[in-house]
């Protein structure tokens, strides 16, 4: 079934890096061609762990607009908004949150596990229970049947196939069971040649001047077998050639695997490729952002927030109805 209606966010906790290009933002960018797409950035999601902190909330949802756009999440295509703005995503909550059965919740597998691994505060609240629910809401809010998303988010929108269908039964039929489009989780290695993330801090990210993604890689550790230029190497061992394989040409890589084989080129020559290809990536994105500095992206994200309430709206109509509430 082709989609019709595509949704998904992302939390403002940070700054977006080649990862969340990788994993996310590359495939929005090419669903909002063809489909009608709403992309919001939810804040209330970052409000369920970070309660006892939540300062930072705005300013990263600032962050995240610039960082979307500048990724070329078009406004004139997509609906940009912030989950906040859309008062009707609360109502839902409360009303699907009378017929969502408390195991449905408890049994979410990250449930447990980000209890266990965000140890420095206390999860166990019924905000954060409803996690799921609230992305629930999000999706079928927008009447969304397809949900871009990584392969750590597949029971989630299995849970909201149960919870739109459940709703369906009960009520009538209203909402349309959304499929998940799984985006394959980057194996992007960070500068440190672990997982590219914020939390490791070994993270390229989309607003990186030049100068900064220079002085990231160049002191990269690269596979230890090459003490001096005249040791050879493996590339498959070292995180520079896996950048290099996801930024530079066939013919680039082929040559970077060879000289490092052969001991013909050193591993700053090698990075220095690699730095001129990942900059000349960004550098689209670093034209789109400041285009959008001289542009009223406050405006920008006002109109999609306007748009978002409006379908909510329509949503909101028709479940009162069927909910007779
Ligand atoms: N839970 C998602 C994540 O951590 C973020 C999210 C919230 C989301 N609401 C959504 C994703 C709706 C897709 C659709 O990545
Ligand atoms: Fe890595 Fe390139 Fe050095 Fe080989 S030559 S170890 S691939 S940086």
């Amino acid at each position: 079934m082709a989609a019709n209606i595509v949704m998904s966010g992302m939390r403002p906790t940070g700054p977006l890096h080649l990862g969340h290009w990788e994993g996310a933002l590359k495939n929005w960018v090419e669903l909002q061609k063809s489909r009608r797409c709403f992309f919001s950035i939810v804040d209330w999601h970052a409000l369920t762990s970070e309660y006892e902190h939540p300062d930072p909330i705005r300013q990263n949802v600032n962050e995240i607009l610039y960082d979307w756009l500048s990724a070329g999440i078009d406004p004139n295509r997509s609906v940009i908004y912030l989950q906040s703005a859309v008062k009707e995503i609360a109502e839902l909550f409360l009303l699907l949150a009378m017929i969502t059965p408390l195991g449905w919740l408890e049994r979410v597998p990250t449930f447990k596990e980000q209890q266990q691994q965000l140890r420095d505060r206390d999860l166990n609240t019924f905000g954060f229970l409803g996690y799921p629910l609230l992305q629930t809401v999000d999706i079928i809010i927008m009447k969304a049947d397809a949900v871009p998303v990584g392969e750590d988010q597949v029971y989630h929108i299995e849970l909201a196939r149960e919870i739109a269908r459940r709703f369906n039964a009960f009520y009538g039929f209203c909402f349309p069971e959304p499929q998940a489009l799984l985006t394959p989780i980057p194996r992007l290695p960070g500068v440190d040649g672990r997982k590219m993330s914020k939390s490791y801090d070994n993270a390229i990210y989309l607003s990186d001047t030049p100068e900064t993604v220079r002085e990231k890689i160049r002191p990269m550790v690269t596979d230890v077998r090459r003490k001096r230029r005249s040791d050879p190497g493996i590339p498959e061992d070292c995180p520079v050639f896996a950048l290099q394989q996801a930024y530079s040409t066939a013919a680039e890589v082929g040559a970077a695997a060879q000289g490092c084989r052969a001991a013909a080129i050193g591993c700053l020559d090698c990075k220095d490729i690699v730095i001129r290809n990942i900059n000349a990536f960004l550098d689209p994105f670093r034209e789109r952002r400041r285009i959008y500095e001289k542009s009223d992206v406050a405006a920008i994200l006002a109109a999609g927030n306007e748009a978002a309430r409006t379908q909510a709206r329509l949503t909101l109509d028709e479940v009162r109805r069927l909910v007779k509430i």
